[in-house]
């Protein structure tokens, strides 16, 4: 993948049709806080109500294309040092190194979009190997096993705990 192609922007009404290629997958969304996309309806609704005013979600986008997500998640108040990561793919797409190339351009422009933030922290399920995978790619530090930490899915799981903070370098 030629990663001039490869590029960042917020998302926009008019990505609704290629959000709903890969948002409707379940094998895209298995790790993720919410179910698959399952109409254009709603999909607008997606992209108006949750991903634009979100305050730091980014479309992966291929040729200005949406193939998938970035979004750092700052908490409120003081906490608000702190922010937590997210990404997924178009399963086409997999395994070329995107992720890890958008997760590398978003950590290096996060810190100064949100100047209050000094760590950012990933969650992974234990099984999610290609996401450790990417966040150990990206510089991220293990940090520990967490026990039944949160419900997936339905399911309560452990994960593993990663994070960066804003002295840290991208590999
Ligand atoms: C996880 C995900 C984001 C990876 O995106 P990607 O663009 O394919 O990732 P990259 O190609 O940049 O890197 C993936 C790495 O994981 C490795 N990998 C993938 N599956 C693996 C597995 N089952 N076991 C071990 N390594 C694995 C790849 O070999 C690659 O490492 P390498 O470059 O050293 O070979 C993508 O699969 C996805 O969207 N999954 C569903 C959503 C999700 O899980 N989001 C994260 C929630 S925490």
């Amino acid at each position: 993948m030629d990663p001039s192609r490869i590029s960042l922007r917020p998302f926009k009404l008019s990505d609704v049709d290629d959000f709903l290629k890969w948002a409707s997958d379940d094998k895209v969304t298995r790790y993720l806080r919410w179910n698959s996309i399952t109409s254009r309806e709603e999909a607008l609704t997606y992209i108006e109500k949750v991903a634009i005013p979100h305050p730091w979600r980014r479309s992966i986008c291929l040729d200005d294309h949406s193939i998938g997500y970035v979004s750092i998640f700052p908490e409120a108040g003081e906490d608000r040092c702190r922010a937590h990561v997210g990404y997924a793919l178009a399963t086409d797409y997999w395994g070329q190194g995107i992720v890890t190339a958008a997760l590398k351009m978003a950590v290096s422009r996060v810190f100064q979009d949100l100047p209050d933030l000094v760590r950012l922290e990933a969650l992974v399920e234990v099984e999610n190997k290609g996401s450790q995978r990417v966040l150990e790619k990206v510089g991220f530090s293990k940090e520990g096993l967490l026990r039944k930490y949160g419900y997936c899915k339905g399911e309560i799981r452990d994960m593993f705990a990663y994070s960066f903070l804003s002295t840290d370098k991208v590999l």
